[in-house]
């Protein structure tokens, strides 16, 4: 949620800085910025994308070796030319840039108000920016003392760049559960929200940790902790390519991670799956296996995407391992006070690994004595190094704001998991568990499948595209998948969908079916198979329109439903790898034909950073 992006070095910052930001801009897209220090400091921002801002400024002297650049997730007033950032000091001398929020700033802009300080935006940074000002005036010490002294009285949380007009040889960045990476060039230094605008220039980097100070020249960093103590930059090697960023020939970034999933799956599978020798290897587990196994409950904390894999977790884990879990949204169990017992395993599951409720949540479980087990896309993130242990998706940099292939990951991680679990606790037969892992391993090639003609599925998002309102229907192992789908549709095409558990809808929803409503069954054949067949019956006969999911080779789900999209046939407990595929690309196609920005979908972003 808001990029953030600065250049320290001998290059021109300004190509650097707005490339970086093109790369940042699924973190937020509702305006962007940059500014620059030549012989003096230039502030240029605009509302809307990166490209109508850089459009805005042509002809602008762009010059100077140091710049920062923010792409905005607005929290703090409307989206609009003065509320983007970099925000600028009172004095005019600093500029700024913060993805987070300040959480007591009504507070200190109160106490600026008295002091005679007018404010030009209606944002938070603003204010954090000029108590810096006045801290340094008021001190009489450096613009980094002046930091630090802020840093300390606000509440929030914070990714913050700041430069100064009088000191162009450095930028000063400071961190607290909002990311940032360095990357360190020859004599040049850059700045992120992540590692992707970095890449193409270095792969040696420091995750910055909450509570540390950076100050940035071309030739060197020093981290500080907020008491001005030194710490040693922990350098890492980016394990990334530079094509894993780019859209690789496809029109958007969500359908070439749609795509992708073949070989993302293989990747999470490659080297921990081996169904010849009865094994999965995986390091987190088994380090931790007593603790995993003998738990009294397990609690799956996530958010969104995440939370519909958790759902699928909490089946498999109580099926095969017979250890109760509970789901929970990160938002509500981070404020309730939840009970933690002994022995009690929190799973975290994150693409971004930033999501400040899914974090806080951890934290405060952590503080409790929750053992925290992680399963995390981004490699290096928050709640990576936060986890005691965990298991990475390997799905690689997922750039569409709406998640696909790190979905697919998670279940296939919580698959492995599981089932490994299983094994070592002994609740689940060998026959069940050898043929279990010979189906996990057959799944990249059944997507691939899927994928392989996906002009029916198009066909079907034409017909029903302007329809207003969806119904997402599955049981079992597919409930979290129709909820996945509804999820997905409505953030990609603006259409209200909802999914239930397909028994739940004559409890109320059933009221809304008329001819008018498409009602999409996830009804794969598994031991539900039978009774949500009945379920499509009862849609139909109140002239309900029914797309349906089906496994591939069933004769009945055709005869009855308007359409159908068919899976290859796998046992229902790796189901979800594959019934959710046709349900990404229908939202994609709807969302594509009503002429909306897939990747960008309104008022979303990426890795949402703020509560
Ligand atoms: C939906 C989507 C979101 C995320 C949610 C959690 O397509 O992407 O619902 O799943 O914001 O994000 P992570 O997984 O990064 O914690």
């Amino acid at each position: 949620m808001c990029g953030i992006v600065g250049y320290i070095g001998e290059r021109q910052a300004y190509p650097i800085v707005v490339k970086g930001l093109k790369r940042l801009e699924y973190r937020g897209y509702d305006s962007a910025g940059v500014a620059l220090i030549d012989e003096h400091l230039s502030v240029y921002k605009k509302k809307g994308k990166v490209a109508d801002m850089e459009e805005a400024i042509v002809g602008q002297h762009l010059g100077g070796h140091v710049g920062i650049g923010h792409t905005r997730w607005a929290t703090h007033g409307e989206p609009s030319d003065r509320n983007a950032h970099p925000h600028r000091s009172a004095s005019g001398k600093l500029a700024m840039i913060h993805n987070g929020i300040i959480e007591n700033y009504m507070a200190i802009k109160e106490e600026l108000t008295q002091k005679g300080y007018h404010f030009s935006s209606d944002t938070d940074t603003e204010v954090l920016l000029n108590f810096i000002e006045d801290i340094r005036v008021n001190n009489a010490c450096g613009l980094e003392e002046a930091l630090r002294i802020a840093l300390k009285r606000i509440v929030g949380a914070y990714c913050i760049l700041l430069i100064d007009e009088d000191d162009p040889d450095t930028i000063l960045a400071a961190r607290k559960g909002s990311p940032l990476v360095i990357g360190i060039g020859k004599n040049e230094h850059f700045l992120a929200s992540d590692a992707s605008p970095i890449i193409e220039y270095t792969k040696e980097v420091v995750y910055v940790n909450d509570y540390q100070v950076a100050i940035v020249k071309k030739d060197e960093l020093v981290l500080k902790n907020l008491g001005n103590e030194k710490v040693t930059p922990f350098i890492t090697k980016l394990d990334m390519e530079l094509a894993a960023i780019e859209k690789g020939g496809y029109d958007h970034f969500m359908l070439k991670e749609i795509h992708e999933q073949p070989a993302t799956i293989f990747d999470c599978l490659r080297g921990r799956l081996l169904p010849e020798a009865g094994l999965i290897k995986m390091g987190g587990v088994e380090a931790n296996i007593d603790a995993l196994i003998n738990a009294p409950r397990i609690i799956i904390v996530a958010c969104g995407t995440s939370w519909h894999a958790g759902l699928v977790a909490e089946y498999l884990i109580e099926e095969t391992c017979r250890i109760p879990v509970e789901v929970e949204y990160a938002s509500e169990f981070r404020y309730r006070n939840p009970i933690i017992h002994p022995g009690d395993v929190i799973i975290a599951i994150s693409q971004s690994g930033e999501t400040a409720d899914t974090l806080v949540a951890l934290e405060n479980a952590k503080e409790k004595g929750a053992f925290i087990f992680g399963i995390v896309n981004s490699v290096g993130s928050s709640i990576a190094r936060l986890s005691h242990a965990g298991a990475y998706t390997h799905s690689g940099p997922e750039i569409g704001v709406a998640s696909t292939k790190a979905f697919t990951g998670q279940l296939a991680v919580i698959s492995m998991m599981a089932l490994k679990m299983a094994a070592a606790k002994g609740t689940i037969t060998t026959e069940k568990y050898t043929e279990l892992l010979f189906e996990l391993q057959a799944i990249p090639e059944k997507v691939a499948t899927i994928l392989k003609d996906t002009s029916h599925i198009e066909a079907i998002a034409e017909k029903y595209k302007d329809a207003s309102d969806f119904l997402f229907l599955g049981r079992g192992y597919n409930f979290p998948v129709a909820l996945e789908g509804a999820l997905k549709l409505k953030e990609i095409s603006y259409i209200h969908a909802e999914g239930y558990p397909a028994a739940e809808m004559k409890h109320g929803p059933i009221a809304l079916v008329d001819e008018n409503l498409p009602v999409v069954f996830v009804a794969t054949r598994d031991r539900f198979y039978e009774k949500i067949v009945s379920n499509v019956q009862e849609i139909k006969a109140r002239k309900g329109k029914v797309i349906c999911v089906a496994s591939e080779g069933d004769k009945v789900i055709p005869t009855m439903a308007d359409d159908t999209m068919f899976v290859p046939d796998a046992d229902e407990l790796v189901g979800p790898l594959l019934s959710v595929i046709p349900l990404q690309l229908l939202s994609y196609y709807v969302g594509l034909k009503k002429g909306y920005d897939v990747d960008k979908p309104r008022n979303l972003a990426k890795s949402v950073t703020v509560e």
